[in-house]
């Protein structure tokens, strides 16, 4: 504040005291400036596909995973585990690279989750062996003693009834997934492949780059729920390369 004798600064013309002391025009100025800023933050949304940076690695996942996802969506997983790994120092040390908007894009819907009774779970992939997922999945104690997380004992002995997995990855590509025709063709076929190490996954190992294919519950020649469920918590956080990333950023 300017002590109450000083002199007046000269008004010249359009100043600030002019619109300061007119609330009208205070008010529409106010309001241009804003819609500049909103107009420059809106008006590149209209000509751009995607605000989502694309990363190498990323990929549909397989009709496997993808029914893997839908147990995990069924038993509500999401209500205790949160699949984002924010910027944070603290996070990144625990958990790994901080969770990119790329790593998402292909989720209908999208888990990130809001509450973290356990851990995050967006790169818990190859962490632990399939043993020790079928094992804690049946019962969380046998493997982590003061664990409250419920057993889910069932999902080893259901056989695995995806419904037909052709439909549900042409419902995803409605949405933007780019499944193949060639892939959603085959989806009921892929399904079953992954869980068999017999099988010629030659073809699904072109569609789905790094799918992991092994019988994943233990129980050879059976496709059970817990096959589904550890495919899908398996390829978590495993589809971007990280390292190569850093390597590639260090050499530029
Ligand atoms: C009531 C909350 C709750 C629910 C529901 C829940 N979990 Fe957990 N989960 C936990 C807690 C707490 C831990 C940490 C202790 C432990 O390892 O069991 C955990 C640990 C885990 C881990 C090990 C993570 C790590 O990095 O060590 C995995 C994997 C996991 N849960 C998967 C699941 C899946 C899949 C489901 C759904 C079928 C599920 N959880 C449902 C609470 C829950």
């Amino acid at each position: 504040m300017a002590p109450p004798n000083a002199p007046e600064t000269p008004d010249s013309g359009f100043s600030h005291r002019t619109i300061e002391r007119n609330i009208t025009l205070l008010a529409g100025l106010a309001f241009l400036v804003v819609a500049i800023g909103g107009i420059v933050e809106i008006a590149p949304l209209f000509w751009i596909d995607t605000t989502v940076e694309k990363v190498e690695g990323m990929r549909p996942y397989t009709p496997l995973e993808q029914a893997g996802r839908n147990i995990y969506m069924r038993e509500g997983c999401y209500v205790c585990h949160s699949q984002m790994i924010r910027p944070f120092r603290d996070e990144a040390e625990r958990y790994g690279h901080y969770s990119l908007a790329a790593e998402s894009m292909y989720d209908h819907p999208f888990q990130w989750g809001s509450k973290r009774t356990g851990p995050d779970l967006a790169r818990v992939g190859k962490r632990y062996s399939d043993e020790w997922h079928v094992q804690h999945l049946k019962n969380p104690r046998s493997v982590t003693p003061q664990s409250i997380m419920p057993g889910y004992p069932f999902l080893a002995t259901r056989p695995l009834d995806a419904g037909d997995m052709r439909a549900h990855l042409k419902a995803l590509s409605r949405v933007g997934v780019p499944y193949t025709d060639a892939a959603i063709a085959a989806a009921n076929d892929d399904l079953k492949a992954q869980a068999n190490p017999d099988a010629d996954t030659t073809a699904l190992l072109a569609r789905y780059p790094k799918a992991q294919v092994r019988d994943f519950d233990g129980k050879p020649g059976e496709l059970t729920e817990m096959d589904a469920l550890v495919a899908y918590l398996q390829m978590l956080g495993t589809l971007v390369d990280f390292n190569a990333a850093a390597a590639q950023e260090q050499a530029q």
